[in-house]
């Protein structure tokens, strides 16, 4: 196995393992709802969120055991967003992470508080990570209460829906990315920084690293939703041509926003200079998720 292969399938053994611990289990009281989360989490995500988390503690000098607690709140609330996005009212989806949606299993309104009761877990998260002097507990939870507030996810979520059906520019296309996507990728590496008592330069890098990562990110989804097939992406593909979504290839074509891809990831890799050596397992995940297929 390749170095990269070996770090990404440890990684995900080692969150896997602490969110089965963090997450009430099935047989806890209202079952229905335990187990609802349980099916959405434990689908198979690519826990991409958390392993940045991890990886920019570690640049930092830090520990992947005091990155753990908000390691696990990203991924909480990245899958509390994607419940929600798959419902009805929403991208309307039937498939997610290789299996039948949360509403289409436990019904929309399940489905509705499943997503709920993980946005609350992973604020209570951010507060178990052992508190590192520079980054007060509440300096973190804010960090993450801005990213998923109206002026990032939940507003780059409104205004992705208020974009189908319109030909927006790329201005627009940016702030809908930014918000619903490259806004909790750079808040996941941020709290990995704080996590690890980073200075504020080594959070200024992981804010610009985060940010062209995180656009980069969306961008490939939009690319990969044309290109690739419903069972290789574990979730509908062609989805977005056929709700009129504003996406870069809608706006520029395949190749353009490859290249802008490619771009972003550079961009990446010169905000890890502050790094040196030890941004390389950043700059590696960075080329990754760039050149993942699904
Ligand atoms: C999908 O994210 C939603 C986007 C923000 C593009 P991922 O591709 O990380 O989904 P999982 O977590 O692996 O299912
Ligand atoms: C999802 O964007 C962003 C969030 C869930 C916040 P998409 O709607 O493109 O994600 P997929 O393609 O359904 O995974
Ligand atoms: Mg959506
Ligand atoms: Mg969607
Ligand atoms: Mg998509």
């Amino acid at each position: 196995m390749s170095d990269l292969k070996e770090h990404l399938s440890e990684r995900c053994q080692y969150v896997d393992a602490a969110l089965n611990r963090l997450i009430p289990n099935a047989e806890t009281r209202p079952q229905t709802l335990h187990r609802a989360m349980r099916h959405s989490m434990f689908a198979g995500g690519k826990r991409l969120r958390p392993i940045l988390c991890l990886a920019a503690a570690e640049a930092c000098g830090g520990r992947a055991e005091d990155a753990i607690y908000n390691a696990c709140a990203v991924e909480c609330l990245h899958t509390y967003s994607l419940i929600h996005d798959d419902l009805p009212c929403m991208d309307d989806d039937d498939m997610r992470r290789g299996v039948p949606t949360c509403h289409k299993v436990f019904g929309e309104a399940m489905a509705l508080l499943a997503g709920d009761a993980l946005q609350a877990l992973a604020f209570e998260l951010v507060t178990k990570t052992p508190m590192a002097a520079r980054h007060p507990t509440e300096v973190m939870v804010l960090e993450l209460a801005r990213t998923a507030g109206s002026l990032h996810l939940v507003g780059g979520q409104v205004a992705d829906l208020e974009g189908e059906g319109k030909k927006l520019g790329l201005e627009d296309l940016r702030f809908i990315h930014e918000g619903k996507t490259a806004a909790l990728l750079t808040t996941s590496v941020k709290l990995g920084g704080m996590s690890a008592n980073a200075s504020a330069e080594q959070m200024k890098g992981l804010h610009e690293f985060g940010m062209a990562t995180g656009l980069a990110f969306q961008i490939i989804d939009d690319i990969l939703d044309v290109t690739q097939t419903s069972e290789k992406l574990g979730k509908s593909a062609g989805k977005d041509v056929a709700a009129e979504k504003s996406t870069y290839p809608a706006l520029m074509g395949l190749e353009a926003s490859r290249a802008e891809a490619h771009r972003l990831t550079e961009v990446s890799h010169r905000a890890l200079d502050v790094f040196g050596e030890n941004g390389a397992r950043l700059r590696q995940l960075a080329d990754y998720l760039l050149s993942r297929d699904y």
